[in-house]
């Protein structure tokens, strides 16, 4: 028998049992606490709340721990591309050769975007954000290609999830080409599946893009730091979209409107603007870090502090090192790296950021690498977007093949008026 806790209510016990994980991660479950006792847990924001068993992700915010599928981060940035980090995702396992042959296949076959939807893409106005652009196509993918069954077929499972995957990345790319008013650029089955991105995305009749490996690795890198990371603002919302069981492209279109947000994924973006702003002022940091320490600024140092991560975000420290190796490699210098570096420096010797456990996360140096790969501003979210792919794909199947799966409907407590009569118009002062 499992251990238990107790409660201790107007006088009457009850029992909560506690549930372990693999890491020993302990967890009160309160399923049965509003049937025996009336009463419900508040807790904004769901700071303290698990609202799922999962197998895919672990991640320990006071050590600095990252595993995918058990595996560290650090090796599979190291030895592993995107496309094999996915299907471990998606698959539990890494594959051998042929499973992974097969996978690329399969991005390869569903890559293109059905013609018509081309027409979407030019009628946006030109100033819309690219995210905006993101969530309506991959919403509108469904009225375009097949939803999954009810009970689906495994091939059917695997061809939707290559799917969503290959057509994301290149209707990322189409958006950019058509947004410049440029001839879009199709993929191509002899290129892997980041090479490719960056090709539809540089590559012009005029000018061929000659693809560099380091350029390929480092976007594969980036790709694999961003591909899950449990239970965040934008998978939640995947998995509570997906819980009233809508299809799969409007849950993920979900979780990309909010990975929009600059407290989220948008912090990629709202970074550079930030080293941007330094920099345009002289490059003085002091005057930023007063304004992000003082309590009446709502100004936050963005790619700073984290929900779970009270140590430094090891995606940030493969990053950094990245940013770092590419820049010599290429023989490149960005002054708002060294910004970046000086601003990390002041802030972990401030008293605030260290009493805050305030450190960098992943999107403080990501929007440099981004820069070196070519990204323009205003994509960097998107890129996000494509890597967090296969973690949005894996939260959603593991939910929906979860035995305990709920429609996910949270309690409140009210603190509105009490009841109270309807006053006609012409009563009303
Ligand atoms: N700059 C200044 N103060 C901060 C910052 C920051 N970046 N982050 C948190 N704080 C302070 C905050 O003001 C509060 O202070 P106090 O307790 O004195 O009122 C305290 O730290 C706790 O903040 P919180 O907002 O309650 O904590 P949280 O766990 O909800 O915050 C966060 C997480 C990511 C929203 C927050 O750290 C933040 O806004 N960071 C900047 C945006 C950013 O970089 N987001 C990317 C997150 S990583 C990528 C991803 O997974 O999406």
């Amino acid at each position: 028998m499992g251990s238990t806790a107790q409660l201790i209510f107007e006088g009457k016990t009850v029992e909560l049992p506690v549930v372990t994980g693999t890491e020993g991660e302990k967890a009160l479950d309160i399923s049965k606490l509003r049937q025996e006792t009336g009463l419900i847990t508040y807790d904004p924001g769901f700071a303290n709340t698990g609202s799922c068993k999962s197998k895919i992700t672990f991640m320990d915010g006071e050590k600095g721990i990252l595993r995918y599928r058990g595996i560290p981060i650090e090796q599979l940035a190291e030895h592993s591309t995107f496309v094999e980090t996915a299907y471990l995702l998606i698959n539990g396992e890494l594959p051998t050769r042929k499973q992974l042959n097969r996978f690329s296949m399969l991005l390869n076959d569903h890559s293109l975007v059905h013609e018509d939807m081309r027409q979407f893409f030019e009628n946006f106005p030109r100033r819309a954000h690219p995210m905006g652009i993101l969530s309506s196509m991959v919403n509108a993918l469904q009225a375009f290609y097949p939803e999954l069954p009810e009970r689906p077929e495994e091939e059917e499972i695997n061809v939707t999830f290559a799917r969503i995957i290959s057509k994301v990345r290149t209707m990322a790319a189409m958006s950019y080409k058509i947004s410049r008013g440029h001839t879009v650029i199709y993929p191509r089955h002899d290129l892997t599946y980041a090479a490719n991105f960056l090709n539809m995305m540089f590559h012009t009749p005029v000018r061929p893009y000659r693809i560099d490996d380091d350029l390929v690795d480092a976007l594969n890198l980036f790709w694999i730091l961003h591909a899950d990371h449990e239970q965040n603002c934008s998978t939640a919302a995947v998995r509570l979209v997906g819980s009233a069981r809508v299809n799969l492209y409007a849950a993920i279109s979900a979780g990309i409107c909010a990975l929009w947000g600059p407290l989220h994924g948008g912090a990629n973006q709202a970074v550079i603007e930030m080293l941007t702003a330094i920099q345009k002022s002289g490059g003085d940091i002091a005057p930023f870090i007063a304004r992000a320490r003082d309590k009446n600024d709502p100004f936050r140092l963005m790619g700073f502090g984290h929900r779970v991560y009270k140590t430094y975000d090891p995606r940030a420290r493969i990053m950094k090192k990245t940013c770092d190796k590419v820049l010599a490699k290429l023989k490149l210098h960005d002054p708002l790296l060294d910004i970046a570096k000086r601003l990390e420096e002041v802030a972990l010797k401030d008293s605030y950021f260290i009493e805050h456990n305030l450190y960098p996360n992943v999107d403080f140096y990501s929007g440099v690498l981004l820069r070196v790969l070519g990204i323009p501003l205003n994509m960097f979210t998107v890129m996000f977007a494509i890597g967090r792919l296969p973690g949005w794909i894996s939260q959603w199947k593991e939910s929906v093949d979860d035995p305990d799966w709920k429609l996910h409907r949270p309690r409140q407590v009210y603190i509105g008026p009490e009841k109270r009569d309807y006053v006609p118009i012409e009563k009303r002062r």
